[in-house]
């Protein structure tokens, strides 16, 4: 694929087709993702491709109260789990919540579940003294998240990049063998999409790129 189609039309799928997703495929996608920067190119990204039904039964499981207070606060307008307000909900209103199928059905239908993790020995976490929510150590395995779907894209599949069960890190860290200073970042479910949709609705560059400064004029073309 050309590669301004592939980053215009790389939407994410969470309906698949049931068709397999062999290891060959597989292996290819990923020795094309592995390309992916990370800080100091110290490279600490592990990735588990998870087919077995039982474990993958788990991890839905384990995502319901992340996908809860997403939810509840969502439907109060809020961001779900963004860090600086609290939610409105209660934790009751939190525990009563409905999960949606849309959240737990691609781990369980896609052909493989890739769970992404890092090790944290080997990220420079640069915002770590700041007084706020950390972010700079995920720029240190996204961009491989990242180039795995493009990958996939390529090669006629799709996923869709998930973080519900990162709330629940612990847990997945049980399942999966996954060592305590490694943290989970990704859960991203593969498989051949029922529809590849190619309109992506996005911002207009007008509307988040100025010049100079955060209030400056926008860029314009
Ligand atoms: C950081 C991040 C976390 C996401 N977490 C989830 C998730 O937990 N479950 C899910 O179904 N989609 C998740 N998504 C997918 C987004 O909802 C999706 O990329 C966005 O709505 C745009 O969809 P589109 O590419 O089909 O237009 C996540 C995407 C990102 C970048």
């Amino acid at each position: 694929m050309e590669l301004y189609d592939a980053m215009r039309t790389t939407a994410a799928i969470r309906e698949f087709t049931g068709e397999p997703l062999s290891d060959e495929t597989l292996h290819r996608i990923l020795e094309n993702a592995r390309f992916a920067p990370s800080g100091g190119n110290r490279q600490g990204a592990h990735v588990i491709a998870v087919r077995d039904p039982e474990r993958r039964a788990r991890l839905a499981e384990l995502c319901t109260p992340g996908v809860q207070r997403y939810v509840a606060q969502g439907r109060v307008g809020e961001t779900g789990w963004n860090s600086i307000t609290p939610p409105t909900p209660t934790p009751e209103e939190i525990a009563a919540t409905r999960v949606p199928e849309s959240f737990t059905r691609p781990v369980l239908t896609a052909s493989v579940v890739l769970v992404f993790c890092v090790d944290l020995n080997r990220v420079a976490s640069m915002d770590l003294e700041l007084d706020r929510v950390g972010l700079a150590s995920g720029a240190s395995i996204y961009p491989l998240v990242w180039n795995t779907l493009l990958a996939a894209r390529q090669e006629g599949f799709g996923g869709v990049l998930t973080t519900m069960a990162v709330a629940a890190e612990p847990e997945v860290q049980a399942l999966f063998s996954i060592p305590a200073d490694h943290a989970v970042a990704a859960v991203v479910p593969l498989g051949r999409p029922v529809h590849q949709p190619t309109k992506l609705r996005r911002r207009a560059v007008e509307e988040f790129v100025t010049w100079e400064s955060y209030d400056g004029a926008p860029l314009t073309d």
